[in-house]
């Protein structure tokens, strides 16, 4: 095939397996190029939902999908047999960790089968969703082997890991350095012409093997430096001292220091997760992962810290957790998006419950929140009145939250995020920090 024709003359028909916060970002990437994009789901109300000019996720604009309709750029489906009509496979479904918190590739070997079972080469597969480095050599390249394909001519196969941070305006596909591992020289080089339609950068490394690695150093880097800032937190509490505006001084250091903030624990689909795969293969040959372990173990610990805060909390005005109403602010794992995988809120919510409080939420992106198979009962910010709560938890700092009206509503406030620096607060209301 004559990758380069098929690009300059906009020839090139792209597929994506997975059109959620990862795939369909991206897909919207190369439709705006001009290029044709199949997208394929298992979830036939998401197909439906993008078809229709929904978009699903807060990165991509339900306007940009109703200009894509009908133009032939941009279409979901749930029928893989029409994989046979594209030239690329990128798959972003999803790898999360099982209950054992080992790897569960299961998606991957999934969307790898209905592959082999609809696809018909020549063409370039890129395996985008993150994993445990060897996956691509080990567990994908033998599957298409099996199938007689061969990985030098029919099928070139490459590993590039996602980098997109939901919500983050700053930065988005095309001005993040997109990093390319080939299982051969040639699908290195076809995947760095593919991608550089989208991204202004691609870097690319000797093997998917150094790919897979990139996101999990990244990642991994993410969660140590966060239990780094969690354990000041916690020294700085028995301290006495402000850890706030430690930071904040540290980071007018123009050099050598880069700023992480504590939290009530790690949320999200990555970084609680990703050093968790490279901990598991790690020890599979016997080599020791103390950062991941220890940095886990601090931020694991984080929600306990802000249930003994509410304690005491609670305390100062002679109440017990137990009867006690509670306000959680913001359940999404981070500001500005509906996410709530992972979300420290859960573990909580769940301490608050067992410990016999009753606990409602306010959180302007999601409409529902389970905990422990039970519904919390959720409230509008113009809905919450005075005196109503015994106290509010700030988990996550919405820009959305109008503090200037909720703070006189609370006499005991808890304040994990720093969410209210700047504000006046009020004389009689009992602020806490982390
Ligand atoms: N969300 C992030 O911030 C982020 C950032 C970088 C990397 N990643 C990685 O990208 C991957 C995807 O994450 P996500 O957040 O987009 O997940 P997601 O849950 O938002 O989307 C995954 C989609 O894949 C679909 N799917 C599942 N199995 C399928 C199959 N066999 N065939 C077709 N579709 C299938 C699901 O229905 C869903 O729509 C994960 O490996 C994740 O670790 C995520």
């Amino acid at each position: 095939m004559n990758w380069k024709t098929k690009v300059n003359e906009q020839q090139l028909r792209v597929g994506v397996i997975g059109l959620g916060y990862v795939g369909l970002p991206l897909a919207v990437a190369f439709a705006r190029e001009g290029f044709q994009v199949l997208g394929f789901d298992v979830d036939s109300e998401r197909v439906e939902q993008i078809n229709s000019g929904q978009s699903p996720v807060s990165d991509v604009d339900s306007e940009e999908l109703q200009r894509f309709n009908g133009s032939g750029h941009l279409e979901a489906t749930t029928d893989m047999s029409r994989m046979e009509a594209v030239d690329t496979l990128h798959i972003c479904v999803p790898t999360p960790l099982r209950k054992s918190r080992d790897p569960d590739i299961s998606y991957i070997l999934a969307s790898v089968e209905t592959i082999t079972e609809n696809f018909t080469p020549p063409g370039l597969v890129i395996l985008e969703s993150t994993t445990y480095p060897g996956t691509t050599e080990e567990v994908v390249a033998e599957a298409f082997e099996k199938q007689g394909w061969n990985l030098e001519d029919d099928l070139l196969l490459a590993f590039s890991p996602e980098r997109i941070d939901p919500g983050n305006e700053q930065f988005g596909i095309r001005n993040t350095p997109k990093v390319i591992g080939g299982y051969s020289e040639e699908a290195a080089r076809v995947a760095e012409l593919i991608y550089s339609q989208v991204a202004d950068r691609v870097v690319t490394v000797s093997s998917p093997r150094e790919a897979e690695m990139v996101k999990l150093l990244e990642n991994t880097f993410r969660s140590i430096n966060i239990g780094l800032a969690n354990e000041m937190a916690l020294i700085c509490d028995r301290l006495g001292i402000n850890v706030w505006e430690v930071i904040h001084a540290a980071a007018t250091k123009p050099f050598g220091f880069m700023p992480f903030y504590p939290g009530p624990g790690l949320g999200g689909h990555c970084i609680p997760v990703d050093p968790l795969f490279l901990s598991w293969r790690a020890n599979l040959e016997d080599a020791t992962t103390r950062f991941i372990e220890l940095a886990d173990e601090i931020n694991r610990g984080m929600p306990g810290h802000v249930f003994k805060k509410i304690t005491e909390g609670l305390n100062k005005f002679k109440k017990s957790v137990n009867g006690s109403r509670i306000c959680i602010f913001g359940v999404a794992y981070k500001p500005g998006v509906s996410d709530t995988r992972e979300s420290p809120a859960f573990n909580v919510i769940e301490q608050l419950l067992d410990a016999g409080a009753q606990v409602e939420y306010c959180d302007p992106y999601v409409d529902q929140f389970e905990v422990a198979e039970q519904e919390i009962s959720t409230k509008k910010q113009s809905e919450i009145i005075a005196d109503e709560y015994d106290a509010g938890v700030i988990i996550t700092d919405h820009d959305d939250f109008d503090w200037h009206n909720l703070l006189p509503k609370f006499s005991l406030l808890i304040d994990t995020r720093n969410g209210l620096a700047g504000f006046e607060i009020p004389a009689d209301l009992e602020l806490i920090h982390l």
